[in-house]
């Protein structure tokens, strides 16, 4: 099977995730697309969905799925992503799709994380991908440093703002042994809008695509 069809698998799986009647959380990226594709045929037992990007809301409006404010709700029962790695705790990098500070948003909104993903994306220890970083440009230079001194290199991602207006720094070299602590420190850091590692927000379920089929992961 291919990568996307792999993402295809979980993207129908997470579908039984979604209760009747609810407004769903979507998050965004090649895997989250396939949910989106799957919910539509879904459409009419759900009140609607919170999207994390402007990509996804305009997929979900093309589908006929009324999207709502982030504001306009207290709680989402579900939230369904991807993610760049997840770890054996349900810890995940975000962001390759820019989207971070936003997903982390309506992660915060969900009582559920489901992450959905192939099977490449779950590792020992977080770090292999590069970890985005959405920054105020005025801090850019500064959070380069701050990084350096744990051993990563911090890059700008070229060309790229994300839906907030903002830069996103790409940063390489990181063995993120402490998900929680790292996330917690960086989070510190004036300028910081929001790094792209998710293990306050971490995955409640993974489902990952193998080529034996849906593999689920509960944290
Ligand atoms: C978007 O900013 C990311 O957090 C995505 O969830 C992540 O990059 C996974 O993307 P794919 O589903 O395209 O692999």
């Amino acid at each position: 099977m291919t990568q996307d069809q792999l993402k295809a698998l979980v993207g129908r799986a997470a579908v039984d995730f979604v209760p009747a009647g609810a407004i769903v959380g979507v998050g965004t990226g090649s895997t989250v697309n396939h949910f989106i594709d799957a919910l539509a045929q879904h459409r009419d037992r759900i009140a609607g969905a919170v999207s994390s990007s402007d990509a996804s809301s305009a997929r979900l409006r093309a589908h006929g799925i009324t999207v709502l404010e982030a504001g306009a709700v207290e709680r989402l029962p579900v939230y369904v992503d991807g993610a760049d790695e997840i770890d054996h705790r349900g810890c995940m990098i975000k962001g390759g799709g820019a989207a971070l500070t936003r997903e982390k948003i309506v992660a915060d909104l969900a009582e559920r994380f489901v992450c959905i993903a192939d099977e490449s994306k779950l590792v020992q220890v977080l770090g292999r991908y590069p970890l985005p970083v959405e920054v105020i440009p005025m801090a850019v230079a500064q959070v380069t440093r701050r990084f350096a001194a744990l051993g990563g290199t911090a890059t700008l991602r070229e060309g790229v703002r994300t839906d907030n207006g903002q830069p996103l720094l790409d940063v390489r070299g990181l063995a993120i042994t402490d998900p929680l602590a790292m996330e917690t420190e960086v989070n510190q850091w004036p300028g910081v809008v929001t790094v792209g590692i998710f293990a306050r927000h971490r995955a409640s379920v993974c489902l990952l695509g193998t080529p034996q089929g849906v593999r689920r992961l509960d944290f």
